[in-house]
């Protein structure tokens, strides 16, 4: 793995990336650097909030039920409010859509300047937030099309389509991964300085690695190509490793291997996690590090996305151990 600059010296930070990307772009008008500098703002704002939460009687369930059937957690309503102030002041913004809010927000339209459409999961896991488990925020940028009229129409658009994927994950430290296409860079938030300084470039993911990643509380109710799949597991030495937040499992493939599965279940007919702004960026930051992501057996990002919160089933990770996944539903079919 390429390491990236000695941490003595290192003051590489993820602007100065945005920036040296932007300029590879002649032309660039430099609205696309502000709006992942508002979505660092934003992180650093949520990770600081995520630390004092138990200081600050911040955790626990908000009241109300959100548009996904589920208890919102107070963190979730900030992490959603910070984003929505930090976004909401970029003039090239037209459409912001969040999974804490039913209707996507129109800012403005295409012929006001409105560029660029961002989705995002404010927290993700925040179910595992009490007991102080990682959390984390994941968000895409798309183009707006001003030609469509209804907002939900211009963001759904399939995932290949995505011009920039990433996550911060709030754990022992704050990371930041970020995608533009050409590659997935890896910046830690150093807390003395107040920015995100780039650790590793073009990471990429082992093609292979016997862990797999799956709530296997559910596996009765899984398809049979799963069932089987999990069987082969067992018998040829695999081992499990699920944290029940998207973000750090994730994370720990990225960095290190194995495979993430979220099937369809009983309660999930279609599977829980959301396509696009789940599934999605995690399934473009995973090709971009060269390995793969699926739903059922179509690659994610080219799932032509119907309604915002839509579910998908999902596997991603190693290459090989997709691959193998995949072998296994197949057979089954
Ligand atoms: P969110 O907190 O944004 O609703 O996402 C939770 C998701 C995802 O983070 C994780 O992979 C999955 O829920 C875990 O689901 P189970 O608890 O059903 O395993
Ligand atoms: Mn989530
Ligand atoms: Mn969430």
């Amino acid at each position: 793995m390429s390491q990236g600059p000695s941490s003595t010296n290192n003051l590489y930070s993820l602007q100065s990336h945005i920036l040296s990307e932007e300029a590879l772009h002649p032309g660039a008008s430099g609205d696309f650097s502000w709006i992942v500098s508002a979505i660092s703002l934003a992180g650093k704002a949520i990770a600081h909030r995520v630390r004092r939460a138990r200081l600050e009687n911040a955790l626990g369930e908000a009241g109300e039920t959100n548009v996904q059937g589920e208890s919102q957690q107070r963190m979730d309503v900030i992490a959603n409010e910070i984003l929505m102030r930090c976004l909401g002041s970029r003039a090239s913004i037209a459409v912001l859509a969040s999974e804490e809010d039913e209707e996507p927000t129109i800012m403005r339209r295409g012929r006001e300047g409105g560029k660029y459409c961002v989705l995002f999961d404010p927290l993700d896991g925040s179910s595992t937030l009490d007991a102080n488990g990682a959390v984390g925020t994941i968000f895409t940028i798309l183009r707006n099309d001003p030609l469509i009229e209804s907002a939900e129409k211009t963001i759904c658009q399939p995932g290949r389509k995505q011009i920039a994927a990433g996550y911060i994950l709030y754990g022992p430290s704050t990371a930041f991964v970020i995608t533009t296409g050409s590659g997935v860079a890896l910046f830690e938030l150093d807390p003395f300085i107040g920015s995100f300084i780039l650790v590793q470039r073009d990471i990429r993911i082992p093609t292979a690695k016997r862990v797999y990643s799956v709530n296997e509380a559910y596996s009765a109710s899984f398809p049979s190509g799963y069932q089987a799949y999990l069987t082969w597991a067992h018998a040829n030495d695999y081992s499990s490793r699920y944290i029940g937040s998207l973000c750090a499992d994730v994370h720990r493939i990225l960095l290190s291997g194995g495979v993430f599965l979220y099937p369809p279940t009983t309660s999930h007919a279609d599977g829980k996690l959301r396509l696009l702004y789940e599934a999605n960026p995690m399934g473009m930051i995973v090709e971009q590090a060269g390995g793969l992501s699926y739903c059922a057996t179509t690659p994610t990002l080219d799932v032509q996305p119907t309604k915002l919160h839509q579910r998908v089933p999902l596997v991603l990770g190693s290459a090989d151990e997709v691959r193998t996944v995949l072998r296994h539903i197949e057979a089954k079919r």
